[in-house]
């Protein structure tokens, strides 16, 4: 019962088969390889377009190297109040880009477009004491496990784009929220008004593997130096060409979003039958937020769950009960229907 996080998740079997097909003989390194060409001409078709593709290990330096890309002195690059970018990864995209991140409130970890406009106006193109708006980032799935809908984004862009602000997206949870909306590649991101994408691998079966996607080769050209400043090219990157591969064969990568998808909504449809529990806000993709009696959670932790207690939203705090705690449950590609089934029976112990 390992709802604790997507990527306590292995590798899918084929992923891991693939990598050790491709650990024999000698390729060309650092991305000039046969299978790197062809995982970059899948990223092309999958995308229905040219782009420009940059392998690296870690979902934070996709983020912030994406964010270095289009940085000038002063930059301040806006995202949720709740974004990963700002909240959980140590201040590398400032570190990496040095730019200033800035948090636009919204509900249900989605900037809110009007709060948007309001805070890019007050960081003018002119303002050096201040500071000048550079960028825009929002993540897709959010990190409460909802989803903007194409017409959300499409706000954003308007707003971003009035600007002329590059606009990132942080598809840690790309595939999750893809097949959330029944949407194509293209039509979630480039069509969209997306710039530069954070493509995620590693939480739905891969080892580590993540790219930055530029929809516009353009404003790529000065990432083969960026990434190699931060150390991010793998000289045997044949190998995170080679997940990619295996992940997009036969719509694998699709397949399993569905099935994490589908075991989180297994867990709310109980948790919605359940008259002990409730979900603390409606989610889409492939993470559920529930308030529960803190008894089930002793109960579901002596039982060997594995999840995380959650703190509450300060502007929500009716939200949970002085007896009852909020909890994140994020499902996976490697997430069975027994798991589910057995972390809603220690719920109506
Ligand atoms: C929304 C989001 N973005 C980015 C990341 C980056 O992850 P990491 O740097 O740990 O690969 C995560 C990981 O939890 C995430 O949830």
């Amino acid at each position: 019962m390992f709802f604790a996080s997507d990527n306590w998740a292995g590798a899918h079997k084929s992923i891991a088969e693939r990598l050790l097909a491709e650990s024999t003989g000698f390729a060309a390194a650092y991305g000039a390889g046969d299978l790197d060409k062809k995982v970059e001409a899948r990223f092309a078709e999958i995308f229905e377009r040219e782009v420009s593709v940059f392998f690296v290990a870690t979902g934070t330096a996709a983020n912030s190297l994406s964010l270095a890309s289009v940085q000038r002195p002063g930059g301040i690059a806006f995202c949720h109040t709740a974004a990963h970018v700002i909240a959980d990864e140590c201040g590398a995209p400032e570190f990496f880009s040095s730019a200033r991140l800035h948090g636009v409130p919204g509900q249900d970890g989605k900037i809110d477009p009007a709060k948007l406009a309001e805070k890019i106006a007050a960081f003018p193109q002119t303002a050096v004491m201040h500071g000048r708006a550079t960028a825009v980032t929002i993540t897709q799935a959010t990190e409460v496990g909802t989803v903007y809908s194409l017409a959300e984004i499409d706000e954003i862009a308007r707003i971003a784009k009035r600007d002329n602000l590059p606009l990132h997206m942080d598809g840690a949870r790309f595939a999750n929220a893809l097949v959330a909306l029944g949407a194509t590649p293209a039509e979630m991101t480039w069509k969209r008004g997306i710039d530069m994408l954070s493509f995620g691998g590693t939480k739905n079966g891969c080892w580590c593997a993540e790219a930055i996607v530029f929809f516009n080769p353009e404003q790529a050209k000065e990432m083969p130096f960026i990434r190699k400043r931060a150390a991010q090219l793998f000289s045997k990157s044949r190998f995170i060409a080679a997940q990619f591969d295996a992940y997009f064969q036969d719509g694998l990568w699709l397949d399993l979003a569905r099935h994490a998808n589908g075991m989180s909504d297994r867990l709310r449809a109980g948790i919605n039958a359940s008259n002990s529990a409730r979900l603390s806000w409606p989610t889409s993709a492939n993470e559920v937020f529930a308030v529960i009696p803190k008894s089930a959670a002793r109960n579901a932790v002596e039982r060997g769950a594995k999840f995380y207690e959650w703190p509450v939203p300060p502007a929500t705090p009716e939200l949970v009960g002085p007896d009852e705690t909020l909890i994140r449950l994020v499902t996976s590609f490697a997430t069975s229907e027994a798991d589910v089934d057995g972390f809603l029976d220690c719920l109506a112990a």
